[in-house]
């Protein structure tokens, strides 16, 4: 993850508080705001509370409750005052009961509600949080396994707007000690580490791009959706659209596109 020192950064959906502390100890940006999505209470049921004494003791600003789907939950929160909005590991948080698993609608697929959660960070992080005068920078970090690489991060997301993918870095975890990775909902942290940073920003122009891993499997030759390619003949091509996973990827697009046009 590149981190540059003159940035003002707020993190999204942190769990513990880990990854801000860890973010602020090490990399000293020159403004950091944190937040989480739950309440304080939930939080320190879930984690302990070391991470939030350790920033609040730095004066640094936390806000609890905060999704960044609603702007409702917001708060105090000044717009259009960041360079880089960060978001680790983004997952939807579990139902809470079958009751609230049926609400979200029968036509809706745990895909296609885990994309939408990522698109809306980029479309109110670029309309909302960052400065128009600054970086303008969005960072994904997710995981190169399923179910996050059914979700097409680097071509899907950022669909019919006028965010630009700039493209990817390794996420390593020892530029950040003390991170612990955290499950949605239990207290466990997740072992298996090796995660990606994507970034976008309304800058197509933006610097970093040079210091980035372009879009892989990109033109006619490959399939964008499952990374595969080029493909040497046509037969190859025919054998990969008939296969179990590219069925499944075109069902997922199929879904989401039909939930964007909604
Ligand atoms: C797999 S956990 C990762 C937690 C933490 N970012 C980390 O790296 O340890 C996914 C996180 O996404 C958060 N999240 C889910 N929906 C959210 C939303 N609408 N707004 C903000 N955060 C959200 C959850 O609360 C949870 O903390």
């Amino acid at each position: 993850m590149i981190i540059k020192k003159e940035w003002r950064i707020l993190t999204v959906g942190d769990g513990d508080l880990s990854f801000s502390c860890s973010l602020l100890k090490h990399h000293q940006p020159a403004s950091l705001t944190a937040t989480v999505y739950d309440s304080l209470e939930t939080m320190q049921g879930k984690y302990g509370d070391d991470f939030y004494q350790e920033l609040k003791a730095r004066n640094n600003p936390v806000l609890f409750e905060f999704d960044v789907t609603n702007p409702d939950s917001w708060g105090s929160l000044k717009p259009h005052s960041f360079d880089l909005i960060i978001f680790q590991f983004p997952l939807l948080p579990a139902f809470r009961s079958f009751e609230e698993y049926q609400n979200r609608g029968e036509d809706v697929n745990i895909n296609t509600l885990n994309r939408r959660l990522l698109r809306r960070f980029l479309i109110n992080s670029c309309s909302h949080f960052l400065d128009p005068q600054g970086q303008q920078l969005c960072f994904i970090t997710s995981k190169d396994v399923k179910p996050y690489r059914e979700w097409n991060i680097e071509n899907d997301l950022h669909l019919y707007t006028n965010i630009h993918y700039l493209g990817s870095t390794a996420f390593d975890i020892n530029m950040f000690p003390g991170y612990k990775i955290r499950n949605v909902d239990r207290d466990k942290h997740v072992k298996d580490t090796k995660g990606i940073t994507y970034v976008w920003s309304k800058n197509k122009n933006n610097d970093l791009a040079e210091e980035l891993q372009q879009a892989l499997y990109q033109g006619d030759n490959c399939c964008t959706a499952c990374r595969a390619g080029p493909f040497s003949t046509q037969s190859d091509r025919v054998e990969h659209n008939l296969s179990k996973k590219h069925l499944n990827m075109m069902e997922f697009k199929r879904l989401w596109l039909t939930d964007l046009k909604k």
